[in-house]
């Protein structure tokens, strides 16, 4: 059979209530057309994230009733550290209540001020964390993944010739280097086991600890085995342990390819670093054996990454974001290629080409296809990247205007991805007559959560 199909049923569904245009109008006024500020039953089809918004399987939902809550020591501590073990291969495994917490751990305990982080590209969390503690984050994304429109199979690569010219001659004392899989910053693009093997090789020689941004390591090491020769066939878990391996440690939100609602962790091989990194858990997220979790969340995150490495889900998962993709580009919207495992990015400045840069063609987009058919997407562009600088109110703006689709797990079935792609043939007939945006308050940091906008005045035709 040709037909890629869910490989489940569904057995309890959440009503999606029909809101419409004029309710929708009215909504964006009141939240100062800032998406992060429309009520969530308000939206019909939600691709803000990929990031705990999942459906969970009836397994997943039998370990939770298994939970137990035992401050110290419970059994769901043992089944989560086992499985993660399983597939990671670490020797310590920290739970943490989510991505970013297992981050702060990470830079508390082995960044200090002035040090240098290099990744493909790091999350903005990451980017964030590794800030706050006074040292600074290096983007080294392979020369491919440059020209938007280029199909290359692994544009989620770490340029290997930067990392080694940076590790010869550091800035600053470089106490990891990290890469994303799959990139999430560079549009959801693999790295391949090459890349990895090579940016591994390269640390160990200079004696530098190997990290992978685990999020969406089952995503990858599909891609991998679709993509890369000499993977053909091979299972998934099998070449999930070979990233892992190249590997000194990883962070993880299980969020995402955990198939959980909520949760991550934080690993590691060196006992000394996972002492302290056991000390600061204490601290703020909790004893180790829960780290800011419930028991049952660990007993959901045990099943979850198994499914995650499923071939059936991970087949339908991308064949289902490739068949956006191709949607897209079919009717006229230029978007980042190839599709990436969990989102697809479209390319706002080449979209709404009529619009300039300080009418923020990414925010544009994102305001007028949720007034249009009520789909939720985020701006990845100058309103998330962008600076204002307070003094001169210059502003700064971001080097691509993207807006991201990013599908939920096993929440949404084929027709409600025709119904996203029949919105965006909608507005790409229309497109031009799509207004700008303009920024009327802003804070000073992450500006994006909580900025309001006002829609730019029409140009004179
Ligand atoms: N690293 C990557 C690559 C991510 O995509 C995220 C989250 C994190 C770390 C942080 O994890 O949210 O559990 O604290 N990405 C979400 C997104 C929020 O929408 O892409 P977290």
């Amino acid at each position: 059979m040709r037909t890629i199909i869910e490989p489940f049923r569904i057995k309890s569904v959440e009503p999606i209530r029909m809101s419409n245009r004029d309710e929708r109008s009215m909504l964006l006024e009141a939240a100062g057309f800032n998406l992060f500020r429309i009520p969530a039953d308000a939206i019909i089809v939600d691709l803000l994230t990929d990031s705990g918004t999942g459906a969970m399987s009836a397994a997943q939902w039998g370990a939770m009733m298994q939970g137990d809550e035992s401050y110290a020591g419970s059994p769901s501590f043992r089944r989560f550290e086992a499985a993660v073990r399983d597939i990671f291969g670490f020797r310590h495994v920290i739970p943490t209540h989510q991505g970013r917490a297992a981050e702060r751990i990470l830079a508390a305990t082995m960044l200090r001020p002035g040090d240098v982080v290099p990744n493909n590209t790091h999350f903005d969390t990451t980017r964030a964390n590794i800030e706050a503690v006074g040292a600074t984050a290096v983007d080294l994304p392979c020369a491919e993944s440059r020209d938007l429109s280029a199909f290359h199979p692994f544009k989620g690569n770490i340029d290997l010739a930067a990392l080694e010219r940076l590790l010869a001659d550091p800035p600053g004392r470089i106490p990891v280097v990290f890469v994303t899989v799959t990139n999430n910053g560079g549009g959801g693009q693999p790295v391949s086991m090459a890349n990895l093997e090579a940016a591994s090789a390269l640390c160990r020689r200079h004696g530098v600890p190997f990290y992978l941004d685990a999020c969406r390591f089952a995503e990858n090491a599909f891609f991998i085995r679709q993509r890369e020769p000499g993977f053909e066939g091979v299972p998934l878990l099998e070449i999930a342990r070979r990233m892992f391996a190249l590997a000194d440690g990883c962070t993880m939100s299980a969020k995402k390819d955990g198939m959980a609602n909520i949760g991550g962790f934080l690993c590691t091989n060196d006992d000394e670093v996972a002492r302290h990194e056991e000390e600061l858990l204490i601290l703020t997220e909790g004893f180790p054996t829960y780290g800011g979790l419930a028991g049952r969340d660990l007993e959901a995150i045990a099943v979850g990454l198994y499914e995650a490495l499923d071939p059936a889900y991970q087949e339908y998962r991308h064949a289902s974001v490739q068949y956006l993709g191709e949607h897209l580009t079919a009717v006229g919207v230029p978007i980042l290629q190839p599709p990436g495992g969990h989102a697809i990015y479209v390319d706002a400045a080449a979209f709404l080409d009529h619009l300039p840069r300080h009418h923020y063609p990414g925010q544009a987009l994102s305001v007028e296809l949720f007034r249009h058919a009520g789909i939720r997407s985020v701006e990845i562009g100058s309103v998330m990247f962008g600076r204002r600088d307070p003094a001169s109110g210059a502003e700064a703006f971001a080097e691509r205007e993207l807006v991201r689709l990013a599908i939920p797990r096993r929440t949404y079935t084929q027709s409600h991805i025709d119904y996203v792609i029949e919105a965006f043939a909608e507005l790409a007939a229309a497109r031009r007559r799509i207004p700008g945006i303009t920024i009327v308050e802003q804070p000073l940091a992450l500006r994006h959560f909580s900025a309001s906008f006002a829609l730019a005045p029409p140009r004179p035709a």
